[in-house]
């Protein structure tokens, strides 16, 4: 789990936020991050003040402890349509194209978020940038098919590096059991292509670039949000 004490109260500020947007009866995806983590806490919170019935389809294992810690009643894709996800991001650029992956959830995410009727990312004001790629995006891969993956990934001018556990000998194994390979590419020009280029390597499950999806982002600030 990514640290939650840096910038804090900007995380916070935006978590709050989104969770005004939840309305009685929604199934609402449940991002993961540090950011996420307070708009669980706060449909948590309207869920004991104020009576709300929701249901979360969490995105991973840590979205899944944290509603549950705050009990929110979870459901599944198979169960229901999502009315309304909440995620993080790693980079936002001026057209809401997103690096997502920096906790190794991009997988869960994308099915979730992409999934979702409206789709609301929510971010420190850090993670807005005029374009992407200062962050490296994360690609979840089959561990066998990792060496080939980052030839490919070498070939289309990425620097790589298999993503390194810590506190545990070894790898990152994702939620889904597979590696993460942290591709750094010099400028990515159209994130849409790059999107639809990465996936088409065999081996790849899923990659961190999520392309004009997005309806809203809000920026936490120390004191208070900006919606874009
Ligand atoms: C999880 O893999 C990521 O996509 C996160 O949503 C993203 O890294 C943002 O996380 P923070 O809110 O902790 O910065």
């Amino acid at each position: 789990m990514k640290d939650a004490s840096s910038n804090d109260s900007s995380k916070k500020n935006a978590g709050y936020k989104a969770a005004e947007y939840v309305r009685d009866g929604m199934v609402l995806g449940l991002g993961t991050g540090s950011t996420t983590h307070y708009f669980i806490e706060k449909v948590g919170m309207r869920i004991k003040d104020e009576g709300i019935s929701v249901k979360g389809i969490p995105t991973s294992f840590q979205s899944l402890l944290k509603a549950k810690e705050c009990n929110i009643p979870i459901t599944t894709l198979e169960e229901n349509d999502i009315d309304l996800s909440v995620d993080g991001a790693d980079e936002v650029d001026s057209e809401f194209n997103l690096i997502k992956g920096g906790g190794a959830a991009h997988t869960k995410e994308k099915i979730v978020d992409y999934a979702a009727k409206e789709f609301i990312v929510i971010v420190d004001e850090s993670k807005c940038v005029e374009s992407l790629g200062a962050f490296p995006v994360p690609v979840e891969v089959l561990p066998d098919a990792s060496r080939l993956v980052i030839q490919a990934l070498e070939d289309m001018g990425a620097e790589c590096e298999i993503r390194m556990a810590k506190r545990k000998d070894g790898p990152v194994i994702t939620d889904n059991g597979n590696f993460v390979i942290d591709a750094k590419f010099d400028k990515i020009e159209s994130p849409a292509h790059l999107e639809i280029d990465l996936n088409a390597i065999p081996g790849v499950v899923e990659n961190g670039i999520f392309s004009q999806m997005v309806d809203k982002v809000i920026v936490g600030t120390e004191d208070g949000t900006k919606e874009l």
